[in-house]
């Protein structure tokens, strides 16, 4: 089964669990959602990386869900989302989803970090005052990314 992983990535979390997902299987063509040009039609098998900032997804992503919604609805479907605010995860995924993208994909919630390297002045900022985290860390769900079926 051919699997297309688009995926968009600030810091870099999201990239590390698309790439491991990617070395997990062989038929896999790995894209910035930014690059992708292709036809869906090409492929049986969808996963999208996206992470979350300030309570939504990335907004390529969440553009090309929206301009694609009917075509992914026909393919298997992975969504697999870098959030670090569980009590907020819920509400979020039902804001950021249609209803049938939420019925019909796997949503995997793949943790992810902070890497102050790639955050200028006011995210720093953000990250201590809500997050209260004051250096880099990384948390990803590798379970939760393990237990996805290829
Ligand atoms: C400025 C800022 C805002 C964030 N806002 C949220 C948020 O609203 N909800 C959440 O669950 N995580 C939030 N996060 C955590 C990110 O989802 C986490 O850093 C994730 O790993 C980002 O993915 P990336 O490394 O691929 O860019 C935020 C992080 C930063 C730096």
């Amino acid at each position: 089964m051919k699997t297309l992983m688009l995926y968009h990535s600030k810091q870099g979390h999201t990239k590390t669990c698309i790439d491991y997902l990617n070395n997990r299987t062989d038929d896999t063509c790995v894209v910035p959602v930014q690059d992708f040009t292709a036809s869906l039609d090409e492929y049986d098998s969808v996963i999208i990386g996206t992470p979350v900032y300030m309570g939504n997804i990335h907004k390529m992503i969440k553009t090309f869900i929206q301009q694609h919604e009917q075509t992914l609805l026909q393919k298997s479907l992975t969504i697999v989302v870098c959030a670090m605010n569980d009590s907020e995860y819920e509400a979020m995924i039902q804001r950021n989803f249609t209803e049938s993208i939420r019925n019909h994909a796997r949503i995997v919630h793949a943790g992810g970090g902070y890497n102050f390297k790639r955050l200028n002045f006011l995210e720093r900022f953000i990250v201590k005052k809500i997050a209260k985290v004051d250096s880099s860390i990384s948390s990803i769900k590798y379970d939760q990314l393990d237990s996805i079926s290829m």
